[in-house]
């Protein structure tokens, strides 16, 4: 099937199918495996312990693809910030083209990588923020659903009416869908709400090609939607993670603390446990991130045969809707999408 897009025309990209900026999973493997199967991989900048790191990362990955790549830079409140400046100096400097941004305030990050002639794709989870991110100068926005695994804001709309949303109230800038997809049925449903495209996050932590421990993939495998929870609403972080024994802990510190001091949970949710449980495969030794679409996902294929399948889904879906409305015709490409 031959996809047409806003997506596929800006970047390059042959199926609308973005890899989430997946924190301590996104490295090149995995996001040259991606660009290498015609989606659009990302690598997390903030995986890399250093922005001289992240030059080398991006150096692999050109030597991993050819393809179209990007690199996510998140913004989050943190005591010891990250060294924002020297990553997006890093960015620039390695000729990167397309960006993805995510979190807090984000406006500095995005001017001076506009000013740098890169493609910037910015995570909202309210329109409002996507809104203001158009301001800012972004070329597209990644409209992250309540389904979506980690930070999914403090509104709790779900894709489906955030995405119409979008459509209804983004003018001219193109859109991705976010959170909830794993599959070329829910592409579909994506495009067909006037995405031009989709990011999937967990679907992509079940791949061969993601270089975390096979335990933590077979959990995904073996859980359903129901199987997330939502962690530090209390501190207005809300974090929808895989449910363990440690998300039930914060749980019970979130609901009894009389202090509400973060410091109560710190070490609960500590993010160091949780890169552990990715590299040791002990599930329940931290709080990891999970989607609610972890419900759509039964096996762990690799990064091409994910997106032929999805390919091959989207194809049927839409032979399926011409055939029913007795349209049935060889198919041209999907355009203006
Ligand atoms: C393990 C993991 C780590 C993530 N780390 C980040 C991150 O560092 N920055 C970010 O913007 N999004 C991050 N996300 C969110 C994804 O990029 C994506 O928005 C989300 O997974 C989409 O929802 P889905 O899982 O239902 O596909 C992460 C998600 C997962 C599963």
């Amino acid at each position: 099937m031959t996809f047409d897009t806003a997506l596929t025309r800006k970047l390059g990209i042959r199926i609308p199918v973005v890899q989430g900026g997946l924190q301590w999973v996104a490295y090149a493997e995995l996001a040259a495996a991606v660009s290498n199967s015609g989606g659009l991989g990302i690598i997390n900048a903030l995986t890399q312990p250093n922005a001289e790191a992240l030059r080398q990362e991006i150096k692999k990955t050109r030597l991993l693809t050819k393809n179209p790549f990007g690199v996510n830079l998140t913004l989050l409140p943190a005591l010891n910030p990250p060294d924002y400046p020297a990553f997006t100096r890093i960015i620039i400097e390695e000729g990167i083209k397309i960006v993805e941004t995510a979190g807090n305030s984000p406006g500095p990050v995005i001017k001076k990588l506009k000013e740098a002639g890169i493609i910037v794709i910015h995570k909202a989870t309210t329109i409002r923020h996507a809104k203001a991110a158009i301001k800012l100068g972004v070329d597209i926005l990644s409209i992250d659903g309540f389904e979506c695994a980690g930070h999914v804001g403090e509104s709790d709309i779900a894709s489906l009416i955030l995405n119409s949303r979008a459509r209804q109230e983004l003018g001219n800038t193109p859109f991705i869908a976010s959170g909830g997809f794993a599959d070329g049925y829910g592409l579909m449903a994506a495009l067909s709400l006037g995405a031009a495209g989709i990011n999937m996050g967990t679907r992509f932590m079940c791949t061969v090609e993601a270089p975390i421990h096979p335990n933590v993939k077979q959990a995904i495998v073996n859980g359903d939607e129901h199987q997330t929870t939502l962690i530090l609403r209390r501190w207005k972080n809300t974090s929808r993670m895989y449910s363990n024994q440690m998300t039930a802990k914060t749980i019970e510190i979130e609901s009894t603390s009389k202090t509400g001091e973060f410091a109560e949970v710190a070490p609960v949710v500590s993010g160091v446990k949780g890169r552990e449980v990715l590299v040791d495969g002990d599930i329940q030794h931290g709080v990891w991130y999970a989607g609610q679409v972890m419900g759509l996902i039964h096996d762990v294929p690799t990064c091409a045969e994910l997106l032929a399948r999805v390919e091959r889904e989207a194809g049927e879906v839409l032979l399926n809707l011409t055939s029913s409305t007795g349209t049935s015709q060889p198919q041209p490409p999907m355009s203006k999408l």
